[in-house]
């Protein structure tokens, strides 16, 4: 049997992942693992029954999964969830996903060690980011629900990024945007810059289950966009910050893409068009084939169009893939995915 070399394997499925993005098709998959967390944050439900008792997906189950979404393109696949490094097949997980896709995990560093963090590139994972939400660890333990939450998560950015194999393997902070920790962010940025790593950020979403309004009052686009000029390791892309003021006064921006662009996959394979509305399943992923699946998506979504939320997924593919500004999201996009030489110890 011909050995086809790991960078040829590679460079093909990117080759492929670009004309799913031009033909518009599915590219993106939000995987919740599962819900098991170690911390218990205050903005989110996951770690709350009923979730915290909700079945896992194994790793055979992933492969399936894996194999299924094979059939559309390659996907950047979200594994997220709870605390994903709960899963005890994690590294499996990882290498089942790389197969066929692009996998990328947002943890919350608590269980990075370095033999994990080699352990996790090897496996074949794209991007790693940990939550840090405000530059005052004390904040950020009381948001996060566990005392030495912060220093953890720092560390863990630090091994991440030594620990890197490749130098396409990005390690990014990245942090929720509340009403309470626009001052930080710039200093947050700074000590990514500090680190040799890059800063992403998301806008805080009440639609799941029972949530307060966290959001600034601010013009908090105007703010972040001001950030973004003068910081080339502050990654998000402007377009979709552009929108951050327009999302908070109008409770969400329409024209949502799920069901055609992005999925949500649940803990037990249930696919929904995304995590604020996994109580709306149209059928499993590890039951059915994906085609009819993805069909009711879009029918959901053309029957009611929903302009519920702003988030990070939602923004990077609908400014790049439908957005006013092609070329600016396009080169945004490469800031966030270039390659970064590998450290002494990578
Ligand atoms: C649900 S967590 C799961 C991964 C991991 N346990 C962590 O804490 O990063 C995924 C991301 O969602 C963010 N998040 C949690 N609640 C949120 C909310 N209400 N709105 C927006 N993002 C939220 C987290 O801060 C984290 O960056």
């Amino acid at each position: 049997m011909m050995v086809v070399p790991e960078a040829l394997r590679e460079g093909a499925k990117k080759a492929r992942y670009v004309t799913s993005f031009m033909r518009q098709r599915l590219v993106h998959v939000n995987l919740q693992l599962l819900y098991t967390c170690n911390f218990r944050c205050q903005i989110c439900d996951y770690w709350k029954a009923p979730f915290r008792d909700a079945p896992r997906l194994s790793a055979e189950q992933v492969g399936a999964i894996s194999r299924k979404l094979a059939e559309v393109g390659p996907q950047v696949v979200s594994i997220g969830g709870g605390e994903p490094l709960l899963h005890p097949e994690i590294v499996e997980v990882v290498e089942r996903l790389a197969e066929h896709h692009f996998p990328v995990m947002i943890c919350n560093g608590w269980f990075i060690t370095p033999e994990r963090a080699r352990a996790l590139w090897r496996a074949g994972m794209y991007e790693i980011s940990v939550s840090v939400d405000y530059l005052d660890p004390e904040k950020h333990d009381a948001q996060r629900g566990v005392k030495g939450a912060h220093e953890r998560a720092l560390r863990a950015l630090r091994l991440l990024h030594e620990n890197r194999t490749r130098s396409d393997q990005r390690v990014h902070m990245i942090s929720v945007i509340m009403d309470d920790n626009l001052d930080e962010i710039e200093a947050l940025i700074q000590l990514s810059r500090g680190m040799g790593i890059t800063y992403l950020l998301t806008l805080y979403s009440d639609g799941r289950g029972t949530k307060h309004n966290r959001h600034a009052e601010r013009d908090v686009s105007a703010h972040l966009l001001r950030l973004k000029s003068r910081y080339p390791e502050f990654v998000a892309l402007r377009d979709y910050m552009a929108r951050f003021t327009q999302a908070i006064r109008e409770g969400g921006i329409a024209g949502c893409t799920c069901g055609t662009n992005l999925v949500n996959i649940d803990s037990q394979g249930q696919v929904s068009l995304c995590i604020d509305r996994m109580d709306e399943p149209v059928g499993s992923i590890l039951e059915e084939p994906l085609a009819p699946l993805l069909a009711r998506l879009q029918e959901k979504q053309r029957r009611s169009p929903c302009a519920a939320c702003w988030t990070s997924c939602r923004g990077a593919i609908e400014t790049i893939m439908h957005g006013p500004h092609t070329l600016d999201a396009l080169r945004d996009y490469w800031q966030l995915t270039k390659r970064i030489p590998l450290t002494a110890r990578g």
